[in-house]
Parts: structure tokens; sequence; C-alpha cells
């Protein structure tokens, strides 16, 4: 019979050891961003009521429509894998109780997300997201943090050429308006535009405005504006927003396209996009109607989420980068006979009891390939335990970079080794 192997389902990856140390890092670096601006961590369960995504993302985008991960469970209730974490932590916020708490409220997180989507380079449909939601925040100045909070991660990460690209969506005074003048604007020309976009036409108008079909790019570049039909409070707010980027000398491209894939944005909306146009590494914006959707009292908010795994990609692809690798074997223990294994353990679980990264060789392999091991593992010292030092109760602290040996007791090695380590 022949053996059935497995292979990881289309569109996800194993994150091995050697991708581990850039996300270790990527955490570090942005948890130390957000915890310093006040954010506290959340994780939320994997998968949610279906609703709540229906709800709050919105039939009509492409993720509710096509891309979600939806089955029901023993149950008979429908339930999501996350396709993204805004919608969760709201969920989280007014089940726990944290209208109460003084506002805003600042969460951060990272957690994988799963969206259905064709798999290519950067997309996946398990990626990792990180990011950050901060709820009961009105003020222009709340979307200049959380802008420039972004930035401060990009570039303590190692990629200070990410650009900040800009728009204002409205809200729901001035959406319905510049809705009517766009679907003014297309109603003759969809016999020239792509198939996606005369169901878009139907389903989402402001998608129309970030199609990437060549042959809708010449109406998308004549297409009207939204800032230019923003209403006042909308306009004053986003004015405010760039008067204070350009306060702190944030640079950022005024975007007219940017409409982002989610219904429960409001005004500020932005993505910070690396090198090639579109590729988007992170994203977010304003959702001041979302709270008060799911069924808590109105409060404004807004949010920043990046995608871990195309980060990771192009901190790989950054030469100048030098990532720390995950903690070094600093001794390797080495042993031969039965009595030697017995020393080899009670050494190996004195070591790892005292914080000290080590490994060592509790099968039955010769000495040389144990010392080959250690090489292979970088470790600073091997602790050889044979058998006549099995018998005598000594260790042989081997130095590998010298390769000079000395002879300890038992007893007195952890002391000697701490020293030597320090
Ligand atoms: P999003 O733009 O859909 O926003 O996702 C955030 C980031 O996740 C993207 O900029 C991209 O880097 C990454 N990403 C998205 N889809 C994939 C994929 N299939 N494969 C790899 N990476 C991907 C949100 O999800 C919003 N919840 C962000 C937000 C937070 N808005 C307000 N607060």
């Amino acid at each position: 019979m022949s053996k059935k192997t497995y292979q990881v389902p289309r569109g996800t990856k194993d994150i091995l050891p050697e991708d581990q140390v850039y996300f270790d890092y990527l955490l570090d670096t942005f948890e130390t961003v957000v915890s310093s601006a006040g954010y506290k961590r959340v994780t939320t369960p994997v998968f949610e009521d279906t609703g709540l995504f229906v709800r709050s993302v919105g039939k009509g985008t492409d993720i509710v429509d096509k891309e979600m991960y939806t089955f029901n469970d023993k149950s008979n209730n429908s339930l999501t894998l996350r396709p993204e974490g805004t919608a969760p932590i709201v969920r989280a916020y007014l089940e726990n109780g944290m209208q109460s708490w003084p506002q805003p409220v600042k969460l951060y997180y990272f957690m994988p997300m799963y969206r259905y989507e064709r798999p290519q380079a950067g997309r996946y449909r398990e990626h990792w997201q990180f990011g950050f939601e901060s709820i009961g925040d009105k003020d222009p100045i709340a979307d200049v943090t959380v802008i420039s909070t972004a930035v401060r991660i990009f570039k303590n990460l190692g990629l200070p050429n990410v650009s900040v690209q800009l728009n204002s969506i409205g809200d729901s005074v001035c959406r319905p308006k510049y809705i009517k003048v766009l679907k003014d604007y297309y109603k003759d020309k969809l016999n020239k535009v792509c198939p996606d976009c005369k169901r878009r036409y139907e389903v989402n108008p402001l998608r129309l405005l970030d199609c990437k079909e060549k042959q809708c790019q010449p109406i998308i570049e004549e297409a009207p504006q939204f800032i230019n039909y923003l209403c006042k409070d909308c306009h004053d707010h986003f004015k405010e927003v760039l008067e204070l980027l350009d306060e702190i000398n944030v640079s950022y491209d005024l975007n007219p396209r940017l409409v982002r894939g989610f219904d429960y944005y409001t005004r500020t909306v932005f993505e910070f996009w690396a090198g090639r146009e579109g590729f988007a590494v992170g994203g977010g914006g304003r959702y001041d109607r979302l709270v008060e959707l799911l069924g808590g009292k109105a409060t404004p908010a807004l949010g920043f989420a990046a995608g871990a795994d195309r980060i990771v990609n192009e901190l790989k692809n950054n030469p100048e980068l030098e990532i720390k690798p995950s903690k070094k074997i600093d001794v390797y223990v080495a042993q031969l006979g039965n009595e030697a294994r017995k020393s080899c353990l009670k050494l190996l679980s004195g070591l790892w009891d005292t914080g000290i990264a080590a490994e060592g060789c509790l099968d039955r392999g010769s000495i040389s390939e144990q010392l080959s091991t250690s090489n292979r593992l970088k470790a600073k010292y091997t602790l050889i335990i044979g058998q006549k030092e099995a018998y005598d109760e000594t260790v042989i602290i081997k130095e590998m970079a010298s390769g000079n040996q000395e002879i300890y007791p038992q007893d007195q090695t952890m002391k000697e080794i701490k020293k030597r380590l320090q």
C-alpha cells in the first residue's frame, strides 16, 4: 500500500525557525512602539459568529462575498474564520463592558487572519496581522497619532521607505451624495469597464476607484474625487489631519483612489505601500459608526493593521538589515555510556534551570559525532562525560573556539560554566 503524504493547504505555509526569527523581531519592534503609546494586548477567538463580519465588513465587499471561510458547527451555528481583526476587537470591547472604561480604549493584537483569496506572492489564505485600535477617539489628533505610530513602526523595523497613502471617504452625510455623483459619471461608460466593475457599479460603487484592470484606468483618472464632495465636518476634520501631519513632518501622498475594502470606514483612510505601487504592507482608518452598528452607543474609533508575512518578505530582501538570530546554544553536553547518560541528563536539567541555552545528546552516538553536532550548533563549550568521567564523577569542559580542555568535578561544573559565560 502506498503511503499518503500531506501538504499544507493551498495559500498557507509553515513558518520555519529561520523565518520565525523575523516574526519575533517584528512582534518585538511593534510591541515596543505600541506599548509605549499606551496600547494593551488582546487576543480574540480564531472564529466568530458569521453575522459579525457580514454586518461590519458589509455585503458587497470582496471579503464577505467571496473570501470568508464559513462553516456550520455541529449545533448548526454559522461561524467564520476571522478575516480581519477590527470587528472582533469591537465585539470584544462591547461584550466586556469596555464602554465604561476611561476612553479611548487602546488595544493591540497579533493574530492570524483567513481569506479565501487567489494565492500569489505576498497573498495568502492564512496571513498574520499586527494591529492596534483606539476606540473612543474623535479628534483629528487621534488620526495623526495612529498614522505616525504606524510610520514609527516601519521606521524602527528598518523599512523607512514605506509611503503613506491618504484619503477621506466622508460619512453618512456626504458619502451617498458622492456615490450618486460617481454613478452618474460612470453611467454612460459602463460599456467600457471590466465585468467586475459592472458588478461594483451595482453593489459597491466606491470600489470602482481601486480597480486594477487596464481598461478601467483612463476612466478612474478622470473620475470625480471624494475630497471635493466632503461635507463641512468631514472637510474640516481632514484638513486638520493634513495640517497636523505637516506639523510633525510626516509626509504622505494624497490618493483620491484609496477607498479600502470594508464598509465600516468613515472619513480618514490610509495605506502604507512598500516599493511597488499598490503593494500594501498596512492599512487602516476611522470607523466612527462601527461600535453603534454592533449594538453599542455611538463611539468614534480608528485603527491600523499590517501584514506580517508581507513585511517579513520585505525584511528578508533588505541586505542591510541584521536580525539577531534566536537564542544561540551556549553549551553542548556530550556523553558515552549508560552512567554518563544519567549525569548528562542531570547537567542539562541544571543548565536549563539557570536559563543557560544548552543542548545535549541523550542518545547513543559516538563522541566525535556529538562534537560535530556541537560545532554545527556553534556552542561555545562542550561538556564531555565519557565512561571514565562518569566513574570519577568529573566532566571535561572543552572550549570549542580554542580546543582547550580542562577536567572539573561534576559538582563544580555548573559554577565554572556560569563564570565563563558571564
Ligand atoms: P487590510 O488592509 O485588509 O485591513 O489588511 C491589513 C494588511 O494585512 C494589509 O495591508 C496587508 O499587508 C495584509 N494582508 C491582507 N490580506 C492579506 C493576504 N491575503 N495575505 C497577506 N497579507 C495580507 C484590515 O484588515 C483592517 N482590519 C485594518 C484596520 C484596523 N482598519 C482599522 N483598524
